[in-house]
């Protein structure tokens, strides 16, 4: 078993196959990107950025890489890794990780992967500059892009499965990259997921479903397995809570009094609620 290197990457600018030249990806009309001296690729074109740093900050890659790799979030690796191996077809299968952050589950996904004795390319990709560098720390035979889930930079029709945890689904540009019959594996937070650190940070606290499927549907989707996840986690201390809060969108959300009120905690144990939903694409 073997993880090979992407080869089916698709221009950012307009969409024609990407060759690689020694160090640098280029395209029939003269488009390059060169591969960094971490190993990465950089195919986000300036003109779609539409802020200089755009996604994550360094501050926030650095608290979710400490926060993920203390454990908290193994068990949904765990139920990640058996539900991607259970979709997954044949040996040889290409996976993408849509928002992958610094590359905590596709990595686990490579480990589950090379175990099994599937060969694959695995492609992850974030619009955050500092979590692909960090990625591509964390593992070296994945294939690592800063890119935009509203242009992934892969040709049509060439992944098997694409990842999108806790992150900002594109289904449009999904489908178009996704093999008939492909899956898209969404992990998303459930009405329970942190309460008991929601309800230190905020006055009243709304126990909402993970988002409604129906552009997931118009697209051509079609939902086929839906499985939760719930538990209490070990105790965090006063770092690692400060870690979880610059690492989920409550550091926005919550007031000054509220983020106060975390910051005053010193231990907490957390329950962890998260949804697994695998959408098939029809042929
Ligand atoms: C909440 S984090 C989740 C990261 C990772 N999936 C995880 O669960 O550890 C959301 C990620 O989406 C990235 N992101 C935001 N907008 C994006 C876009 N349009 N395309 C790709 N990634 C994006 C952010 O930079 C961030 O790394
Ligand atoms: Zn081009």
């Amino acid at each position: 078993m073997q993880l090979n290197k992407a080869t089916h990457l698709a221009c950012p600018l307009d969409g024609l196959p990407l060759a690689l030249d020694e160090r640098q990806w280029r395209c029939a009309n003269g488009h390059s990107f060169d591969i960094a001296r971490q190993g990465y690729v950089n195919l986000l074109p300036v003109q779609n950025k539409k802020s200089r740093e755009p996604g994550d900050s360094s501050a926030m890659v650095e608290a979710r890489r400490r926060f993920l790799d203390a454990g908290f979030y193994l068990p949904i690796a765990e139920q990640l890794k058996a539900l991607a191996l259970h979709c997954l077809p044949g040996a040889d299968v290409c996976v993408l990780d849509a928002g992958c952050g610094e590359g905590y589950y596709l990595d686990q996904i490579s480990q589950a992967l090379i175990e099994s004795g599937h060969d694959a390319t695995l492609i992850g990709l974030d619009i955050a500059k500092p979590a692909i560098i960090a990625a591509a720390r964390r593992n070296k035979h994945i294939t690592w892009l800063v890119a935009s889930n509203n242009n992934p930079a892969v040709l049509p029709a060439t992944v098997d499965m694409i990842l999108c945890m806790f992150g900002f689904p594109v289904y449009p540009a999904f489908a178009r990259i996704l093999k008939p019959g492909g899956r898209l594996l969404l992990v998303d937070a459930g009405p329970e997921h942190l309460l008991e650190l929601r309800e230190v940070i905020y006055p009243e606290v709304r126990k909402s479903p993970p988002s409604a499927l129906d552009k997931a549907l118009e697209m051509g989707f079609e939902l086929i397995d839906s499985q939760a996840l719930h538990y209490r986690t070990n105790e965090l201390n006063q770092t690692q809570i400060a870690d979880l809060l610059v690492m989920t969108p409550h550091l926005y959300r919550a007031s000054h009094a509220g983020k106060e009120a975390a910051a005053q905690l010193e231990r907490i144990h957390l329950t962890v609620d998260v949804v697994f939903r695998v959408l098939e694409k029809k042929s």
